[in-house]
């Protein structure tokens, strides 16, 4: 891990008059993660990004400075060492000084027809996907629940609504995270803390690019803004585009004896 903050964030007051947001973000060179700080940075939130890739963090968090952040803090780390993230966290609230939202947007797709033959590459998709946001997120929950208070904004995804074929892995770390999030949010809400699942569609960004009909996917800037809003509105669960949430009732409601026979 290596970290950038050359001085801890105050308290900042944006052009509306309010209170800058202190927001983390795990994963913050996603296409979906950086649309979203666009949206903060022109508000004068603090920001703290986490990324494994320093040549593209570096990029985004000058970007997000010249688009208004009134902070930007940043560490490189792999998040799959989730041996460091006790250490990572703590130091990303403290060069905050305070945090109002963690952003968790880390993900990879993965390679299924690898992962139907080889149990390293399934366990990589579930330990990206699953393993490592669940430790983040038991600190981050702590941490909250101690203050009373913060926002913990979850990147799942409408492909954990139900397992199949052409992308059971990857469904299934995500079906994982929406489970534990469901849970989470049980047990944390009544200490004032919002536990917030958002479950994109396909939306066009790195992860996607090149998949057939990517061009139809939904836009990464719309996708962020609805995040942004539900953030806001401190919504449970975000379905985004909003249509997937009609998509996916009908989805999971097609019996058994009939969805195994699809080519889904
Ligand atoms: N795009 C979609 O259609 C879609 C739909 C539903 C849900 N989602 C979810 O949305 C989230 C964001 O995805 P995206 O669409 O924005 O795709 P993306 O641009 O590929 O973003 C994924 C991010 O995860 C980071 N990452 C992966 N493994 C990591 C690790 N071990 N440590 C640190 N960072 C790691 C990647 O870092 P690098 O840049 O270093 O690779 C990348 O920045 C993911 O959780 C994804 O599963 C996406």
């Amino acid at each position: 891990m290596s970290t950038q903050a050359t001085q801890a964030a105050e308290i900042a007051i944006n052009s509306n008059g309010n209170t800058a947001k202190k927001i983390l973000v795990l994963g913050a060179t996603s296409g979906i993660a950086e649309a979203t700080c666009r949206i903060w940075a022109a508000e004068g939130a603090q920001l703290f990004l986490v990324a494994r890739n320093a040549n593209k963090l570096a990029a985004v968090a000058a970007d997000l400075k010249l688009r208004g952040a009134s902070y930007v803090g940043t560490a490189v780390a792999d998040l799959d060492d989730t041996n460091i993230h006790p250490e990572l966290l703590a130091h990303a609230v403290n060069s905050l000084t305070g945090m109002d939202i963690a952003y968790v947007a880390l993900g990879v797709l993965g390679d299924q027809a690898k992962a139907e033959q080889d149990f390293e590459q399934a366990a990589q998709i579930i330990y990206t996907n699953f393993m490592a946001p669940v430790s983040l997120l038991t600190w981050l929950a702590n941490y909250c629940v101690q203050r009373h208070a913060g926002v913990l904004a979850v990147i799942s995804s409408v492909a954990g609504d139900r397992g199949r074929k052409s992308n059971y892995l990857y469904g299934s770390s995500k079906a994982g995270l929406t489970a534990f999030l469901a849970g989470l949010r049980n047990r944390v809400d009544r200490e004032g803390v919002t536990v917030m699942t958002i479950k994109p569609g396909p939306v066009q960004t790195s992860m996607t690019a090149g998949m057939k009909g990517a061009e139809k996917f939904a836009d990464v800037n719309k996708v962020a803004a609805a995040i942004a809003k539900g953030i806001d509105k401190r919504v449970d669960i975000l379905y985004v585009p909003a249509i997937w949430r009609i998509i996916m009732l009908v989805v999971r409601h097609i019996p058994e004896r009939i969805f195994k026979k699809l080519n889904l």
